[in-house]
């Protein structure tokens, strides 16, 4: 009871402070603009879009709590602050894995952004077959005259990764199944993953070909 309580008020403080998730919102703005800027001259320049679709979320302050709560740390906005890198959420779909580290590194090297954190989940997938690109970052966002640096979690990943994804997210959250069913749809989707990570090994050699025949092709005309 004590708990459920500590947890509410911590609700509603995030709630209740006006700039609080404003300045996480912002942060998805500059990164989703940079994002959308950089696809943007690829476009331009390379007749080409190294990004398919940007997909942003902010965490609800129960989500917030909760995951204070599961961790245990402190019920403060500090706190929050301090440990919890994903308020602020955006995820990147790339056509290829090559289109992942394209658009990771240029980021990187906009102005105003500092990596913090990454994790290489395509290099080294997790045991049980999740693969993308994690990159914690840190961006200036400007309000009231006030400068603060926010992060921002982003995850990088391929069509093929994403949707492989959606489905290990819909098990995780399948409760109610008999345990050696669940143990059964587990090893498939390891299985799913391998097979993905080749298909999108081979489906971009032959985008490499096609490139290298039509570069060919544009020299000679
Ligand atoms: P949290 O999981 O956010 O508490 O932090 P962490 O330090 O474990 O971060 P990690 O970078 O491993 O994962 C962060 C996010 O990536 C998760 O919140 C999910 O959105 C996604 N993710 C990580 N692992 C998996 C996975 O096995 N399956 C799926 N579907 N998504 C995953
Ligand atoms: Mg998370």
């Amino acid at each position: 009871m004590v708990k459920v309580a500590e947890r509410r008020k911590m609700e509603n403080k995030i709630k209740q402070s006006t700039t609080f998730m404003t300045y996480y919102r912002c942060a998805l703005m500059e990164i989703e603009t940079k994002l959308k800027v950089l696809n943007e001259q690829y476009s331009y320049l390379e007749d080409y879009n190294p990004i398919e679709t940007i997909k942003t979320r902010l965490k609800t302050p129960e989500s917030i709590a909760e995951k204070l709560e599961r961790r245990g740390l402190t019920y403060s906005l500090e706190s929050i602050e301090r440990e919890i890198n994903d308020i602020a959420g955006i995820r990147v779909i790339c056509p290829f894995i090559s289109d992942i580290y394209v658009v990771s590194e240029r980021l990187q090297q906009q102005e105003g952004i500092t990596l913090l954190e990454k994790k290489d989940y395509i290099k080294t997938p997790k045991d049980n077959g999740y693969r993308s690109l994690h990159l914690i970052v840190q961006v200036p966002v400007f309000l009231q005259n006030k400068k603060r640096m926010m992060k921002v979690e982003i995850q990088l990943r391929t069509i093929a990764m994403d949707f492989w994804a959606s489905l290990d997210h819909r098990l995780s959250y399948k409760k109610e199944m008999d345990p050696a069913i669940t143990q059964q749809l587990h090893e498939e989707l390891i299985a799913c993953s391998n097979e993905s990570a080749k298909l999108d090994e081979r489906m971009e050699a032959v985008r490499n070909a096609i490139d290298k025949r039509r570069s060919i092709r544009d020299w000679k005309s």
